[in-house]
């Protein structure tokens, strides 16, 4: 008889959302978090430009608030929007408290702080803080080394969430693949938090790692929670354009440094698209990139900050720097290819301010989630912000009513006796490939209602598909992640085809005006 362990709090993920859970839960619950590759490999570890929060006695809580609701097009809740930056400072501060070394800036002039802000697209004030360029690396590596050190946190690495456990409109815990055994364990739980990241792996190119297959919003689709705004992907205008750097970000604080955009022949072009120039909100840069690139016929623009020195270069972006050079790109000496690719998903599965999911026991943060901080388009670094703000509110709700959640009872294990071996590994990468590159061709940065409609009927073939696969043949994290992908790509298409506007980051031929009447979230109809 399989062991079944069980858990006060199992964790899905182990980027910022899920290590500042475990983190904010402290010392007594038992804790699982399981990470389906090592634990630092996230979005987390890769994040570069920074943490909009405001530190800056120039700047303020209402004009932060003010540019995240006009980034996000009339589409924000505006009471998730006050919650989550009112209470950024003091995720802030507990990042510094834990030892996340933050670039400094001594300058007397700063308004009483001690740290380098930059400045990124859509913001009116310097307020993002950061680590040199790679924020992300020196907080995912400074929370794993403290969740590390805590003996009633278990580390499940190498396990690939497979589906929820629900009984009675409670969630009581997960179906785990242990990728290296092969074999799918029970693992029972009090209270489950989905933390997996986003999908923006539905895409052919993306800034995002290989993880980001939207796992967390399929789990909970298929559980019967709520997912909003699927429709609005951000694509960040700027990644790398070489063949081996598999779309290696190149981060908007460039531009905020004074990077400019250019086209080929060295003209800057970002001013006939908006007065705010390279520092327009990025669905705004996204797609003037795009309109320039379907004009001129070239495969790239450029980038180019080579007017600044190299010791300005060295100290604010020494890893794109170093990064570039790889690929035989000076930063310091000429203009850089770039070109736009899937980097956020900005709609997930609905949930309180709490983390709250619609099932009992259930909670989703960070970029899996939809609390409405976004709206139709993410300002930059608003997204480490919400996962930081979020994952505190959620341990401060499981540790106010742990003790109300009932211990789980034996559970079914996962049956598989019956199950054989697939020898058409092949068919599964090919449907990889097919679903990442239609999606991109005809849900892209520009849509219309008939590339919409292709879509669809692809996407439908390959469900039917991949639903005679799922169940008869053994599963793998290739197959899990592709039936993942299929239903995430098809929330998207259905989303994209349901909002008869242009509005954010969906951009239509068809209809290429706002509708001001459009102003409610695009909610899909739960499965029945
Ligand atoms: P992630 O950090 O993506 O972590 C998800 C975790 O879930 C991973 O550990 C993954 O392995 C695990 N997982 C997923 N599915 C499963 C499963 N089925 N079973 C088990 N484990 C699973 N935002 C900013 O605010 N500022 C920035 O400067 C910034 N820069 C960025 C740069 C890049 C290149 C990228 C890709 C993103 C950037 N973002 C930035 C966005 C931000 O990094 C992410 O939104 C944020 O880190 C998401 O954190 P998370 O904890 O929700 O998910
Ligand atoms: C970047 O550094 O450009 C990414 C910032 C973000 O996605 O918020």
């Amino acid at each position: 008889m399989e062991q079944q362990p069980i858990y006060d709090v199992l964790i899905i993920g182990s980027g910022a959302a899920g290590l500042g859970l475990a983190l904010e839960l402290g010392s007594e619950p038992r804790i699982a978090i399981v990470s389906k590759s090592a634990l630092e490999e996230s979005s987390t570890y890769y994040a570069q430009g920074g943490i909009a929060v405001v530190l800056d006695e120039a700047d303020s809580v209402e004009s932060h608030i003010s540019d995240t609701l006009n980034s996000g097009a009339g589409l924000c809740d505006p009471d998730a929007v006050r919650f989550i930056v009112e209470n950024g400072r003091r995720s802030i501060e507990k990042l510094i408290e834990y030892g996340v070394d933050f670039s400094r800036d001594e300058n007397p002039e700063n308004g009483g702080h001690q740290y380098h802000l930059t400045r990124e697209g859509g913001h009116s004030h310097r307020r993002v803080i950061h680590a040199a360029d790679a924020t992300g690396r020196a907080v995912e590596t400074t929370l794993i080394e403290r969740v590390q050190n805590q003996p009633n946190i278990t580390l499940l690495e190498h396990h690939n969430a497979v589906d929820l456990i629900c009984m009675n409109g409670r969630c009581v815990g997960a179906y785990v693949l242990d990728i290296s055994q092969g074999v799918v364990k029970t693992c029972r739980a009090r209270s489950v938090a989905l933390a997996s990241g986003g999908a923006s792996k539905v895409y052919l190119y993306t800034s995002n790692p290989d993880g980001s297959t939207g796992d967390g919003i399929a789990m909970a689709r298929r559980a019967g929670c709520q997912i909003a705004n699927m429709e609005f992907t951000q694509f960040h205008p700027t990644c790398l354009y070489h063949p081996e750097a598999k779309s290696f970000l190149v981060t908007e604080a460039v531009r905020g440094e004074g990077g400019h955009l250019l086209l080929a022949d060295g003209t800057r072009f970002m001013k006939r698209f908006d007065e705010r120039g390279e520092l327009a909100p990025r669905d705004i840069v996204a797609r003037a990139i795009d309109h320039e690139m379907k004009r001129t016929g070239d495969e790239c623009v450029y980038l180019d900050i080579s007017h600044k020195s190299l010791a300005f270069i060295e100290d604010h972006f020494p890893n794109v720097y170093k990064r570039c050079l790889e690929f035989g790109f000076d930063l310091s000496k000429e203009p850089i290819p770039v070109v736009p690719a899937a980097h956020y998903t900005c709609g997930g599965v609905i949930t309180d301010l709490n983390g709250r999911t619609k099932i009992d026991g259930l909670y989703a943060i960070g970029e899996v989630a939809y609390t409405g901080l976004h709206g139709a388009n993410r300002i930059a670094s608003n997204s480490l912000l919400e996962c930081l703000v979020l994952s505190a509110a959620a341990g401060q709700d499981i540790s106010t009513h742990l003790k109300d959640f009932p211990e789980p009872p034996e559970l079914s294990p996962w049956d598989e006796s019956w199950v054989r071996d697939s020898d058409e590994d092949v068919v599964i990468s090919h449907n990889w490939k097919e679903l990442r590159h239609f999606m991109w061709d005809y849900v892209g940065i520009v849509r219309t209602d008939k590339r919409l409609e292709r879509a669809q009927h692809r996407i439908d073939l390959l469900l039917s598909e991949i639903d005679d696969y799922y169940g008869n043949f053994r599963i793998t994290s290739d197959l899990l992640e592709l039936r993942n992908l299929a239903l995430v790509a098809d929330l998207i298409i259905r989303s994209a085809r349901s909002r008869k506007e242009s509005r954010g980051l969906h951009f239509t031929l068809d209809y290429p005006e706002r509708d001001e009447t459009a102003t409610s979230p695009t909610i899909l109809d739960t499965p029945t």
